[in-house]
């Protein structure tokens, strides 16, 4: 997988079906030299296949050893302050006062496996032979800084990660200002940039345009990786489509500021970077210690953005998300937040939970509401401990009650918040993120915690234990529903503050971490307002996200296919909810609601209740239909065969084996009088027979990927779900 030419100083690292490669200029300088297509074929010595004349164009060699200007070569990972002109990866303050750090070749190794980040979240190996991973160590020849760039490769499912590793032996403290995770320089710069902005209620909704000179990134200051932006990007042709064409996605393992973008410069060459967010970012490195930049996930298709994603999915499924969940069918859940808010009492509850277990649900969800005083957002957060107003004989008995009824019991949690009408704050005014003497903006009548601060992370888990020890509780909503603002923080000193962002964002992984491990047998499902921190820093802990607070079925078409570009279904929490919807108002069959949240971890967030016969009979059909084929939406790979932009939406799902196909399809938008459209599946064996499951007609895969299936949008809110068996 890693090959290296001592010779001509080149770095080839190799997947299934892709190569990227560096090499030593000078046997110092790590110069980019291709990331694409797997190169079958030698690679020339670096000098007789890379132009460096027109390195001169700009300033004059900085180092005459080097004797070219670094400002029109390709860098492996740049430094701020020499001759690349170019924003770089890198950017420190020593203690006179300078920011200048040039980093040259000092060692390199190549292990197998890869080995986790301290701290972090990362993508992992299950064996040695998995993946093989290359350090390659840099130091400033004057201070003496070090940075160790790894790359690891899976061959398969064909993707590099790549991450950053601080040392400090300058002997000095350092102050770091920007440590990017990747950088890529690309030799052109004729590329799309598609990312995933959003807002609430509309997470993720794809916007693409050509890369112009300049710079265009995406970003988070919000303390959390947002639903506003996305730490996803890829660089594709103009011309990639969902099936064909070059595509280089970007991905961050991180769930706090971050930047990911691309900036052409005038000479027709793009810099690809992501990482950390260096606004308003500062980390103080005293002499002899390490810092630690989150993992980068990049993935190169020539079979287009379906390609890109796919490879995406299998990595993040079997190989970030982690314990005994990641490879089990989950829980159907019924949740009571659409039917009752927090307006609810035990018998409420009991009420929901008994119906949901008539129909064949596996779990009853309890949402906010049941702790403190909290009959509405004004108050409790913080303060863990049961109402026993709402729950008299306490959430032990409630929990029993439900498991009586064959269901098991989920609970919510928003452990990262504290209302300022709490017990909590009342003795704690100073944990939460705060400026003294300034306003204390509050969201959503709240403020976020310090978990910059050990103890309040030591608080939350203890707090979270107690109620987890206190009663059978096998799923955790862990909810974030807000940003952060007045970004101070009470345990840092002056020289410490503007670390606050990433320090919180590592001790939210280690109260993560501490409970996951505690709590094996729980499932944990992370949520912000819906999908606003749908990253894979969370999915490492947490295998599935609430997708969104939009539950409408056809806005749920949309988020779901911006989503899935780069997270697998099986990442996604998606239930059927009331009509008329509760945020659009829209009404739509049981059908395409059931059809749309199958696809991702199912469940209802109703009182099925209020469901006339002839619909809980069709819930039932959809229950069972879910544990039939679930795991074909979990395991299977996605092809997006006509995305929502046209109105309509299909996917296909093909399952590991390859014996099962199950096809969603639906009109988003009526078109009067409408053609009827043929489907053209993708990913089938032309020469195998498929029997539909529902007419029992016979096609090759061929007729099925060439010819298609007929379907006619003929009402808006349609919808079909066909299955076909190889026979
Ligand atoms: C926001 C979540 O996205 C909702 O599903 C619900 O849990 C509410 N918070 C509860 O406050």
């Amino acid at each position: 997988m890693i090959h290296v030419d001592a010779q001509n100083q080149l770095f080839h690292l190799q997947t299934a079906n892709t190569s990227y490669l560096f090499g030593l200029y000078k046997g110092v300088y790590p110069i980019h030299l291709y990331w694409g297509r797997r190169l079958q074929t030698a690679f020339p010595a670096m000098e007789s296949f890379y132009d460096f004349s027109h390195a001169w164009r700009n300033l004059s060699a900085g180092d005459p050893a080097m004797g070219i200007s670094l400002d029109t070569v390709p860098a492996e990972y740049s430094t701020f302050g020499s001759n690349d002109m170019r924003t770089p990866a890198f950017h420190a303050v020593y203690p006179d006062g300078t920011r200048l750090t040039e980093l040259r070749y000092h060692s390199h190794t190549v292990y197998a496996g890869k080995r986790p980040l301290a701290g972090l979240p990362a993508t992992y190996v299950e064996c040695d032979d998995e993946a093989q991973t290359l350090e390659l160590t840099l130091q400033d020849p004057v201070n003496g800084l070090r940075l160790v760039l790894s790359y690891t490769v899976f061959e398969q499912p064909d993707a590099i990660t790549r991450h950053v590793r601080v040392e400090n032996l300058t002997g000095d403290t350092v102050r770091l200002r920007s440590v990017l995770s990747a950088q890529v320089d690309f030799k052109e710069s004729d590329y799309d940039f598609l990312h995933l902005p959003g807002a609430w209620l509309r997470e993720r909704h794809p916007q693409r345009h050509p890369v112009f000179t300049g710079m265009q990134s995406v970003s988070s200051a919000r303390g959390t990786s947002s639903c506003q932006h996305n730490p996803f990007f890829a660089l594709t042709a103009h011309d990639a489509t969902e099936t064909h064409g070059d595509v280089y996605g970007f991905n961050l393992v991180y769930s706090g500021n971050f930047t990911a973008g691309v900036e052409a410069d005038p000479y027709g060459t793009a810099r690809a970077f992501i990482g950390i967010n260096p606004f308003d970012f500062e980390y103080t490195l005293e002499a002899g210690d390490c810092f630690q930049a989150p993992e980068a996930v990049l993935v190169y298709s020539d079979q287009g953005l379906g390609g890109m994603s796919r490879i995406y999915h299998k990595l993040y499924r079997t190989r970030l998300c982690r314990g005994e969940f990641r490879d089990r069918e989950r829980y159907i859940v019924v949740n009571n937040w659409e039917a009752t808010g927090m307006n609810f009492n035990a018998d409420t509850i009991l009420r929901i939970g008994k119906k949901a277990a008539e129909v064949g649900v596996d779990m009853l969800v309890l949402d906010d509401g049941w702790f403190g005083h909290r009959d509405n957002d004004q108050s409790s957060l913080g303060d863990w401990y049961v109402d026993t107003r709402k729950l008299p004989n306490g959430l032990r008995a409630l929990a029993e009650q439900i498991q009586a009824m064959g269901l098991k019991f989920g609970l919510w949690f928003e452990p990262e918040m504290i209302s300022p009408d709490s017990d909590c704050y009342r003795a704690h005014p100073d944990w939460c993120i705060h400026v003294p003497n300034r306003t204390r903006s509050e969201g959503r009548n709240q403020l976020v915690m310090d978990l910059s601060r050990p103890e309040v992370c030591d608080y939350i888990i203890e707090r979270l234990s107690a109620i987890l020890d206190s009663a059978p509780i096998a799923y955790v909503k862990w909810d974030y529903n807000r940003n952060m603002s007045e970004i101070g923080s009470a345990g840092l000193d002056a020289a410490h503050q503007a670390e606050l962002p990433h320090r919180y964002v590592l001790g939210l992984y280690r109260i993560l971490e501490t409970l996951t491990t505690r709590y094996p047998q729980v499932l944990f499902e992370s949520c912000s307002s819906g999908g606003a921190r749908f990253d894979p820093g969370m999915l490492y802990y947490m295998p599935q996200t609430w997708c969104s607070d939009e539950t409408d079925a056809v806005e749920r078409a949309y988020i779901q296919y911006g989503t899935s570009l780069c997270y697998p279904y099986c990442t996604m929490g998606a239930h059927v909810t009331t009509v008329p919807n509760h945020q659009v108002g829209r009404s739509t069959p049981l059908e395409l609601r059931g059809h749309m949240a199958m696809q991702g971890q199912f469940g209802y967030e109703l009182d099925l209740n209020n469901l006339n016969p002839d619909e809980i009979e069709k819930a039932r059909q959809q229950i069972a239909l879910y544990r039939r084929y679930g795991a074909v939406f979990h395991t299977g790979d996605l092809y997006r065969l006509v995305t929502p932009d046209s109105g309509m939406m299909a996917n296909a799902f093909v399952a590991e084996d390859g014996r099962t196909v199950v096809m969603v399809v639906a009109t988003l938008q009526a078109t009067p009088n409408c053609p009827v459209k043929y489907i053209r599946l993708q990913g089938l064996e032309e020469a195998a027979s498929y029997r539909c499951a529902e007419t029992g007609t016979v096609y090759s895969g061929e007729v099925l990927m060439r010819v298609g299936v007929a379907y006619c949008p003929e009402r808006e809110h349609v919808s079909r779900l066909l299955v076909f068996e190889r026979v």
